[in-house]
């Protein structure tokens, strides 16, 4: 009943040169109609990408979003309702690299949230734990918090038109991935955790795996019960390998 999403953060990587190519490559894919797919370049580059996937049935996000949801004086941000006007439907909040390298806090990305959502952007919102969480056992603790906040804050009803992204910090972009069992493990957690608040807005929501997701490793994941496909970083800019991972979740 919930349509698998398989999402490319393309995060800071592209000149004007390689998104042509990139674009010109997802054109020619093959993708499985029960799968939603988008891609996530940077902000540079968004309209570029709109443009060149004009017709195909890819939709096109944003990494991050201000705090304000309206345009206004807030230097070097992009507010969400200037990011709906570029023709954005989704924006990806509270990324471990931003929560890590920027310093995001929970009450930030909850405000992101907030603004995502009032301009009509599905926000999702990324979640994980840092190897140093997960050896001290505080995997499902940190994972709970982080969506605990968008809860007290906003509601469980927020998650009705939103996505989840579990994505453990030491499987990003380091070639270590997670488990089938231990990635199913703190996504059923996190549906556990919207249940207890309201179970048919947890039955509904997707919960989408990243962390080195490849052609190679994808179906094993997507197989799981509560695995509702990817947020897929490196492996996102080669369009064959993307194509291969959209048709493993269909
Ligand atoms: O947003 C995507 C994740 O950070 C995963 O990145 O596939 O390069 O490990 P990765």
């Amino acid at each position: 009943m919930r349509r698998p999403l398989v999402a490319g953060n393309w995060k800071m990587h592209g000149t004007r040169a390689s998104v042509a190519e990139l674009i010109k490559g997802l054109r020619h894919l093959a993708l499985p109609s029960g799968v939603e797919v988008a891609v996530f370049p940077p902000c540079l580059h968004i309209t570029q990408v709109m443009t060149g996937l004009e017709g195909k049935s890819i939709a096109v996000g944003a990494q991050n979003c201000a705090v304000e949801p309206v345009q206004g004086a807030l230097t070097g941000e992009i507010a969400s309702s200037q990011l709906a006007d570029a023709g954005c439907s989704l924006v990806l909040v509270g990324h471990s690299e931003r929560r890590l390298i920027l310093g995001e806090r929970d009450e930030m990305v909850s405000r992101k949230f907030a603004a995502a959502q009032s301009c009509g952007l599905v926000p999702v919102l990324c979640v994980g734990e840092t190897l140093e969480q997960r050896e001290a056992g505080k995997t499902i603790e940190v994972v709970g918090r982080q969506l605990g906040s968008i809860i007290e804050e906003l509601g469980v009803g927020a998650f009705v038109q939103a996505v989840v992204a579990y994505e453990p910090v030491w499987a990003i972009g380091t070639g270590l991935t997670a488990s089938p069992e231990q990635a199913q493990e703190v996504h059923a957690a996190i549906r556990a955790q919207l249940a207890a608040e309201n179970g048919e807005v947890a039955r509904g929501v997707r919960i989408l795996y990243g962390g080195s997701v490849k052609a190679a490793n994808a179906v094993e994941l997507f197989r799981m019960p509560d695995i509702d496909g990817g947020l897929i970083g490196g492996a996102s800019l080669n369009a064959d390998e993307f194509g291969a991972i959209c048709r493993a979740a269909g």
